[in-house]
């Protein structure tokens, strides 16, 4: 008999194609995202999933799957799997690194464009008739070009974006759990800094470090008070990092300029005050969401669902000792 596997969301057609040459797929395809006891129920004879970052694989839902022997992410962030209880049940967990660095890079930078030059806010304005004529104080934004551009987090993605900043002629910071070699540090033209530091020098703080217990918050009241005056922040990495009632405040009042979101807390239900402010750019976390890389992402995953369940030896194990 062949291993029983379900997609938890809808993927390619591709992705549907490859899984059925190994697997029995059962899939849902119409897309409408699976409660907790729904999951449960249809993983509860199943051998692998394929799942993405709104599914929760943790204790209470490895308990009713007792077959389960792979859950296979669509993200390179997994805070949605307790890694530990995955462990503990035998279950490996995977995920997509690389694939999409590039594409959520260039998304970070078109969300610091847009924040900085207020591309969507004059855009709205645009779009809402108001628009009588040329003016020289319309929509003045900030630089750029020659700014300080601060960097949280320094694995492949926040290299990416380091990388991408010298078209700009800026001066690029960086702080990181681990300071990057000589060489690294050379090829992204960065300099490492404490993190004091990084929040009182950046005019651009942008953040892409995972989500965990010990980034939670990690940008809460405390550290956008010592932020410089007028800076702007932006977050394509994941809600929870950033206390985002603490950045409304920063907002409301000011001491920030503006911030750029493409991730928030309670997705899809983010804190309603956003909406009322116009200094910040929102977007439905999409920064990885380009045709080819959306594919790379599902196409990943279903290579990793194979290979645990063919050979134990997924690419992306984030659970060796499972
Ligand atoms: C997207 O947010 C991802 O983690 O891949």
């Amino acid at each position: 008999m062949r291993p029983k596997v379900l997609v938890t969301r809808e993927v390619f057609q591709e992705t549907l194609d490859y899984l059925a040459r190994f697997f029995e797929v059962e899939s849902n395809q119409s897309d409408v995202p699976l409660t907790p006891a729904q999951l449960a129920e249809r993983l509860a004879d199943k051998d692998g999933a394929l799942t993405v970052l709104t599914d929760r694989v943790d204790a209470p839902l490895l308990a009713q799957c007792p077959k389960l022997k792979a859950a296979c992410n669509i993200a390179v962030g997994f805070n949605n799997f307790d890694l530990k209880a995955c462990t503990e049940r035998g279950v490996m967990a995977t995920n997509t690194p690389g694939v999409l660095d590039a594409s959520t890079a260039d998304f970070t930078w078109a969300l610091i464009l847009a924040t900085a030059r207020r591309v969507t806010e004059s855009e709205a304005w645009l779009r809402a008739g108001q628009w009588s004529g040329w003016r020289l104080k319309q929509f003045l934004g900030a630089d750029v070009h020659h700014a300080t551009l601060g960097i949280l987090g320094m694995g492949r993605i926040g290299q990416a974006v380091a990388r991408r900043a010298r078209g700009f002629d800026m001066t690029v910071l960086y702080h990181n759990t681990r300071r990057l070699s000589a060489e690294v540090e050379k090829s992204c033209h960065a300099a490492y800094v404490g993190m004091d530091e990084l929040l009182a020098r950046s005019d651009i703080l942008t953040l892409h470090v995972p989500y965990s217990p010990a980034t939670h918050h990690v940008i809460g009241a405390k550290e956008l008070t010592r932020m410089k005056p007028g800076a702007i922040l932006i977050n394509a990495a994941r809600g929870g990092v950033v206390d985002d009632a603490a950045l409304i405040e920063a907002l409301k009042r000011g001491t920030l300029a503006a911030a750029g979101l493409d991730v928030f807390e309670n997705e899809p239900r983010l804190n309603p005050e956003f909406l009322q402010l116009k200094n910040v750019v929102l977007t439905p976390h999409i920064a990885s969401s380009t045709e080819v890389t959306r594919r790379k992402m599902a196409m990943t995953a279903a290579e990793n669902l194979v290979a645990a369940l063919t050979t134990g030896k997924p690419p992306n194990l984030l659970n060796p000792p499972a």
